[in-house]
């Protein structure tokens, strides 16, 4: 698939099919999101794959009960917000370290798309809980079911360029 093809397809999908995703799928969205650029190269990202079913539905809980993050395949985007502090001080703590995790999940995103598979974003949770649920002291960002679609999108409407951007 090209890659404006790749872009164009990436659609929210919240239904996905039981069908397993092949491991050498997964490793090659893991892969794209290890290539995805981060400040100082410091990666500060970690990605949780959360395999366990018991944990599955104790993050659809977490995420509102959207069931559709009981997905064939979890990632969890979580930050360290204290390491990258400590090498870029205060903006890297709130802002780069957000984004790193930002990245790389939009990264994994588009590798999925390019892979014939589908995902959503999943912004909305109980940070706190997700914590919990995955044991860990990191912030999760975002949290990305995975599967192969099980619906087809609605086209799409976006803004026209000239609402968006601004020439200066
Ligand atoms: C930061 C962010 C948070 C989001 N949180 C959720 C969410 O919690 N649940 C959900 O179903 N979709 C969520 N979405 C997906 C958006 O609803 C979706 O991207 C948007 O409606 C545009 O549709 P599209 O992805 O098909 O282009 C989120 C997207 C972003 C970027």
């Amino acid at each position: 698939m090209s890659f404006f093809k790749t872009i164009e397809k990436r659609r929210s999908i919240r239904s996905f099919s039981i069908r397993p995703i092949e491991s050498s799928k997964t490793n090659k969205i893991l892969k794209a999101a290890s290539m995805s650029p981060s400040a100082k190269g410091l990666q500060s990202f970690r990605i949780y794959v959360v395999k366990d079913k018991m944990k599955k539905e104790k993050l659809v809980h977490a995420a509102h009960k959207q069931e559709y993050v009981n997905a064939p395949l979890l990632l969890v985007f979580c930050t360290q917000p204290t390491k990258i502090k400590k090498i870029m001080g205060i903006r890297g703590e709130h802002l780069f370290s957000i984004q790193d995790a930002t990245i790389a999940a939009s990264y994994a995103q588009l590798a999925a798309t390019a892979l014939g598979l589908a995902s959503v974003w999943i912004g909305n949770f109980n940070e706190k809980l997700v914590q919990k649920i995955i044991k860990t002291p990191l912030r999760p960002i975002s949290i990305l079911p995975i599967g192969y679609p099980n619906e087809s999108p609605q086209s799409k409407k976006t803004k026209k360029i000239n609402e968006i951007v601004k020439s200066i």
